[in-house]
C-alpha cells in the first residue's frame, strides 16, 4: 500500500494527453500496490500564486522569528511541502508549453524548492531532503524530444529532472507520449505511452 500523489498541469481535463498517461500510471502503480491511497493535484485549480516580496520575505527569516503575516503567506508553500513528503509515489503530468514547463506546474515547485524544508546547505555543499521517492513524468508534446531534430531542445525533462534530484528526488521514470502534433505519430502517442509504463 503506497500514498500515490498525482500532480495535473494540463488545464485541458480528462481531453489531455498528459492526464490520460498519468491516469495509466496512477492504474498501474494501484495494481502493483493494491490499497493504495490516491491523491490528486490539479495545479491548474486555484493555482499557486508567484512568488512576491512578502513570500521571499517569509523565506529569509528564520521560523523562531516568523510572524503571523509570515506564516500565513507561506501556509500553502508549507502543505505543499507536507502533501509531497507523504507521498511514496509521484506522477507529474506535463505538457510542453513553449519548450518548458507549464507555469502552474512552476509555480507550485517554486513553492516545495525550499531551503531547510526540501534541502539544505551542508558543508559538502545541498543537500536533498526528499528522500524514498519514486516519479513518474508523464510528459505530452506535439513534437518528438527524444530522438531526432528536436532531442537537443528537450530542456523541460532536463530541468525537471535537476530540480528534483536537487531536492532528493531521484529515482525517476519520464513516459511520453510525444508527436501528438504529428500526423502518422499522433495515432498511436498514447498507445506507446503507456505501453512503456514500467511499474
Ligand atoms: C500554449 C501551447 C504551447 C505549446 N508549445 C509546444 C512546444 O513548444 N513544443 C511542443 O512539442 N508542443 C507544444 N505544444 C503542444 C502540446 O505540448 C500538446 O498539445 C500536448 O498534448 C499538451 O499536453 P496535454 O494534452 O496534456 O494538454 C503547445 C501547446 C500549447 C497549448
Amino acid at each position: 500500500m503506497k500514498n500515490i500523489l498525482h500532480i495535473i498541469s494540463s488545464p485541458r481535463g480528462e481531453e489531455s494527453f498528459s492526464v490520460k498517461l498519468g491516469n495509466a500510471i496512477v492504474a498501474q502503480a494501484q495494481e502493483t500496490f493494491p490499497g493504495s491511497n490516491v491523491t490528486t493535484l490539479d495545479l491548474t485549480v486555484n493555482p499557486f500564486p508567484h512568488i512576491d516580496g512578502a513570500q521571499i520575505k517569509a523565506l529569509r527569516t528564520p521560523l523562531d522569528l516568523h510572524t503571523n503575516e509570515d506564516k500565513a503567506v507561506l501556509q500553502r508553500s508549507d502543505e505543499a511541502l507536507a502533501q509531497l513528503f507523504a507521498a511514496d509515489v509521484i506522477v507529474i503530468g506535463v505538457p510542453i508549453y513553449n519548450f518548458g514547463i507549464t507555469s502552474t506546474l512552476k509555480s507550485w515547485l517554486d513553492n516545495v524548492v525550499r531551503a531547510g524544508q526540501s534541502f539544505r546547505y551542508t558543508e559538502n555543499g545541498p543537500e536533498g531532503l526528499v528522500k524514498g521517492k519514486k516519479l513518474y513524468i508523464a510528459v505530452a508534446s506535439g513534437a518528438v524530444f527524444s530522438e531526432g531534430p528536436y532531442a537537443p531542445f528537450d530542456f523541460a525533462i532536463s530541468y525537471l529532472k535537476g530540480v528534483l534530484n536537487f531536492i532528493g528526488i531521484t529515482d525517476i521514470d519520464v513516459v511520453r507520449a510525444e508527436g501528438i502534433a504529428i500526423p502518422g505519430i499522433q495515432e498511436t502517442a498514447l498507445e506507446k505511452a503507456i505501453e512503456a509504463i514500467a511499474i
